[in-house]
């Protein structure tokens, strides 16, 4: 007889990304009625090469249990640990397992909400790994993004895939796609770690009240056409461009976080202080590293370059005073993906 019973327990590994054009505000908070959900603008990212392993296991047990590197997370820890007990369940009744609740055990190689996404790679694993646990699996990415849509984190949904990666809302079924983006660039990106204390608002807070800036409708307005130029320039190979086009959006981001109300600070003195020495690198020409930066909802700047740049760029980083660490990736091709259940959900230093 053929055992239809779901596998019961899986693992899935998924990478971390980084966004050049920034996620910022949901389209409820702008607009009455529709899909409350969706992103207010497109954006696009980098794939990176570390990220985060899940294993989830279907037990009988009272409730479902979520551990975070070691440390048990419950539903009040925040909208996204509320969103990821509520997507288990959904994922429980789908599946038609009964008595059966999830154990999650997901472990990061990247410092926790300090703006080093995170919980993009936690919430891509999540998907992969529940779903297949549940035998709900779906190798689709579309399949996916449908399902991981409920973990409340547009950055997750781009971990689903690799490369260069763009999300685009459209005005028509399917409401978000995930699309490939061709470069001629040879990127390598350098994570700076500044501070790694946990961010004092979380970004769905900051999500919340975009609209109480008064910057965010032209932030709002400017993403289709910055996500346009962006893959321009990434297909031309000009990172001059693309350098210029993500300063800008990341900065208007934290133009509109500042100005929201009660204002959001993530950046800190030494993000600066970073930010003006790659700027002053990049001009001054000769065999001096070309570099360009972005920020997420942390204080920890990414400075992106050519591969041929990333040697002494990260050397002179790592030798700045106030950076801790700098973490080094390429571009990383894959996004999510099952790995053996027998795999040990380790912890991989940067
Ligand atoms: O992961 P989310 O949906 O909470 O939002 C991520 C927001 C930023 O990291 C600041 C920008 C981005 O697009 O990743």
């Amino acid at each position: 007889m053929t055992d239809l019973r779901p596998p019961l327990a899986a693992t899935a590994w998924a990478p971390v990304n980084i966004a050049l054009i920034k996620h910022w505000g949901y389209r409820s908070a702008v607009r009455e009625g529709g899909d409350t959900d969706l992103p207010a603008r497109p954006s696009l990212s980098l794939t990176l090469e570390h990220g985060s392993t899940t294993t989830v296991t279907w037990r009988e047990q009272s409730d479902h249990q979520i551990l975070l590197n070691d440390t048990a997370l419950v539903r009040t820890d925040g909208e996204k640990a509320a969103a990821s007990f509520a997507f288990l369940e959904a994922v429980r009744q789908a599946a038609g397992l009964g008595a059966l609740r999830a154990s999650v055990q997901a472990v990061s190689e990247v410092p926790l909400s300090a703006g080093f996404a995170s919980s993009a790679a936690g919430g891509a694993a999540l998907t992969v790994a529940a779903l297949d646990s549940a035998g709900l699996g779906d190798a689709t990415v579309q399949g996916r993004l449908h399902w991981c849509r409920q973990l409340g984190s547009v950055s997750a949904l781009r971990s689903l895939r690799g490369g260069v990666v763009r999300l685009d809302v459209n005005p028509e079924a399917p409401a978000l796609t995930l699309g490939g983006v061709e470069t001629a660039l040879d990127l390598t990106v350098l994570g700076c770690l500044v501070q790694g204390k946990k961010k004092a608002v979380s970004s769905s807070a900051g999500h919340a009240q975009v609209t109480t800036s008064p910057y965010w409708a032209q932030f709002e307005r400017d993403a289709r056409a910055r996500l346009e130029q962006i893959v321009a320039g990434l297909e031309a190979g000009d990172l001059a461009r693309v350098g210029a086009i993500a300063e800008a959006d990341a900065l208007a981001m934290h133009a509109v976080m500042l100005t929201s109300h009660p204002p959001i600070v993530y950046a800190t003195d030494a993000t600066w202080r970073v930010w003006h020495e790659v700027i002053a690198w990049r001009r001054s020409g000769g065999d001096s590293p070309r570099g360009y930066c972005t920020l997420d909802a942390g204080p920890n700047p990414h400075v992106f370059c050519q591969r041929r740049d990333a040697d002494e760029l990260a050397r002179r980083l790592e030798a700045h005073p106030d950076v801790q660490k700098v973490f080094r990736s390429a571009v990383a091709p894959t996004g999510a993906r099952s790995v053996p259940s027998s795999a040990p959900a380790e912890r991989r230093a940067w």
